[in-house]
């Protein structure tokens, strides 16, 4: 994971939480764990989703796994200072392709992690082992090439198109959400249901567009000092995205598109 595509730095991190309270009421409306008791989160990051998690389900407990310490160190802090936290969860550091745990957990939480392994294939035949027989698993992922915006911007699709390259050719998924069916069959999963859902943004709510506009913004510059590092875009395309995308903030009839894919199967 050296060449992680969003890295590791303390801004990224702040992105991380400032993007699960963005993206929060999409996410969850499609996910219930109230049956559940012990789940796992995998790829559990700076402890955003897990924050969310054990807010909206009380009653929940949660392992989880993350390949990185920085990540874990900073998910430690943030959930120290939550005191609804207290006491409910454990962090561990572990590649999710080999799980230390046996047949344990009814219930698992995967968000915008499987487009970064090599092989979500593996992680999630260790998924299905860990879990009890009737546990549901729930998967948010991306879909990149739903990306739409309006006024068309050559730049930031420039810029988009080797965001998604890099990520490929660094062995991640810029595509997976479209796949989540087929994976989760493949590992013998069942009830699988795959959920498409969109956040189209134009004069219908200006505000909301202004900030998923900035969001965006965030989201996309992440990527910009390893793929300027890299040779796949330069410095002047970088400055470039960061004009056209604060024009079409500017711009009164902006429209802006992005789709997502929510998975739920049964183990
Ligand atoms: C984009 S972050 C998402 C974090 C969190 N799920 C969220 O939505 O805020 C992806 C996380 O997955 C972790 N990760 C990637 N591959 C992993 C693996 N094989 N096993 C465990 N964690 C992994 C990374 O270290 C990173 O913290």
């Amino acid at each position: 994971m050296s060449n992680y595509l969003h890295g590791y730095s303390k801004e990224e991190q702040d992105r991380l939480l400032h993007q699960a309270e963005m993206t929060e009421n999409t996410i969850y409306q499609s996910i219930d764990f109230s049956d559940a008791k012990h789940v796992l989160e995998v790829g559990s990051g700076v402890g955003a989703q897990t924050e969310i998690l054990l807010r909206r389900y009380p009653k929940l407990n949660l392992t989880c796994v993350d390949l990185n310490e920085s990540q874990i160190e900073v998910a430690k802090e943030y959930l120290k200072g939550r005191p609804h936290c207290h006491g409910r969860y454990d962090i561990k550091k572990m590649n999710a392709e080999h799980l230390d745990f046996d047949t344990q957990f009814d219930g698992a939480f995967l968000c915008w992690v499987l487009e970064h392994v090599p092989e979500p294939k593996k992680i999630l035949s260790e998924v299905r082992r860990v879990l009890k027989p009737g546990s549901q698993i729930y998967i948010t992922e991306v879909m990149n090439s739903s990306f739409f915006l309006d006024p068309y911007s050559p730049h930031v699709w420039k810029y988009w198109m080797a965001f998604n390259d890099f990520q490929l050719e660094q062995a991640g998924d810029p595509f997976v959400g479209a796949k989540l069916g087929n994976l989760l069959l493949s590992q013998g999963y069942k009830n699988i249901y795959t959920k498409v859902k969109n956040w189209h943004f134009d004069n219908r709510k200006p505000q909301h567009r202004t900030k998923f506009l900035s969001y965006w913004k965030d989201l996309l510059l992440s990527a910009s000092d390893i793929l300027v590092k890299n040779n796949c875009v330069t410095e002047e395309d970088v400055r470039m995205v960061s004009k056209e995308l604060n024009e079409v903030g500017r711009n009164p009839d902006a429209v802006f598109s992005y789709s997502f894919m929510q998975a739920q199967a049964e183990v």
